[in-house]
């Protein structure tokens, strides 16, 4: 069967330039600002073609039928970008010294720095945000089928970025460093070294050794901020790539051959 070959979908009339009025010759600095950025642009692009790989991305077919439930996906990688962001923030005053420096430098992004306070609260519930968000994600997923073929690797990607963002949770609560992070961390590290075969190696690679002590924060540290972030980023690309790739599943009770009414074909 000979392949069908989509012509590219069009870039949206409001994003094309406008057309001068007939007679009109002054041109305003806003105008001067505006084609200095697109030959900007313009330049860029013809050396890189980027603008194909974004137009690809973008303007997109979607299924009928698609309804706010497919937001949750974009949701989870801004709650994922707020994370990072504020984290970079937090990264700047933060110390990872067990002997009380992380617990006194967090006392001094909330009670002294410019918007610390502020900052460290997004951070702190963005983190469930994203967690709740990721679950929602997944449930829409999952009972709209979209797990089913061709889909099959994005769910087992989406797998992987569900322990990941569970990862970041679980290394991000002992950082404050407190009696009640101190104490859970210790609690959820055990219940780590109680699983079998790979269980008592995975709660000594945590503790960064036998005991729990001042390497510990650092592991916790580097993990939380370097490593899963990463894979994190990586592996949304992935996801991304597929989704742009195979498209979005419709909703299951969408019939796929369903003829489309005369009225809404207009
Ligand atoms: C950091 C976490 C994640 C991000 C940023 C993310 C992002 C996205 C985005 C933007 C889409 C496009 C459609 C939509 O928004 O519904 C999507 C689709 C999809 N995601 Fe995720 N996702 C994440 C986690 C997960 C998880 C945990 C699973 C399942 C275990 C999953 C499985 C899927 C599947 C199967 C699709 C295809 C949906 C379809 O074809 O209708 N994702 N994801």
């Amino acid at each position: 069967m000979p392949k069908l070959k989509l012509p590219a979908p069009p870039i949206p009339d409001r994003l094309n330039p406008r057309p001068k009025r007939p007679g009109s010759t002054k041109t305003k600095p806003l105008d001067v600002a505006a084609e200095a950025g697109i030959s900007a642009i313009d330049w860029v692009d013809e050396r890189t073609s980027l603008s194909q790989g974004a137009r690809w991305m973008m303007f997109r077919k979607v299924p009928k039928g698609t309804n706010w439930f497919y937001t949750l996906g974009s949701s989870t990688m801004f709650a994922f970008l707020s994370q990072a962001v504020t984290g970079v923030f937090l990264a700047m005053y933060y110390r990872p010294d067990a002997a009380g420096g992380a617990y006194e430098s967090i006392r001094y992004i909330n009670n002294e720095v410019f918007l610390g306070e502020f900052v460290h609260g997004m951070h702190k519930w963005g983190s469930s945000v994203m967690v709740i968000l990721i679950f929602l994600h997944m449930a829409r997923t999952f009972f709209f089928g979209a797990y089913k073929y061709p889909r099959e690797l994005n769910w087992v990607i989406g797998v992987a970025l569900l322990i990941l963002t569970m990862s970041m949770s679980f290394t991000g609560y002992l950082l404050p460093f407190d009696q009640r992070s101190y104490w859970a961390t210790i609690v959820g590290v055990n219940i780590n070294g109680t699983g079998p075969l790979v269980g008592p190696y995975l709660s000594d690679f945590l503790r960064a050794g036998p005991e729990f002590g001042a390497t510990t924060l650092s592991r916790f540290y580097a993990i939380h901020m370097l490593l899963i972030p990463g894979a994190l980023a990586a592996l949304i690309g992935a996801h991304l790539y597929l989704v742009a790739k195979l498209g979005t599943t419709a909703p299951p009770w969408i019939k796929a051959d369903a003829p489309v009414k005369r009225e809404e074909r207009a």
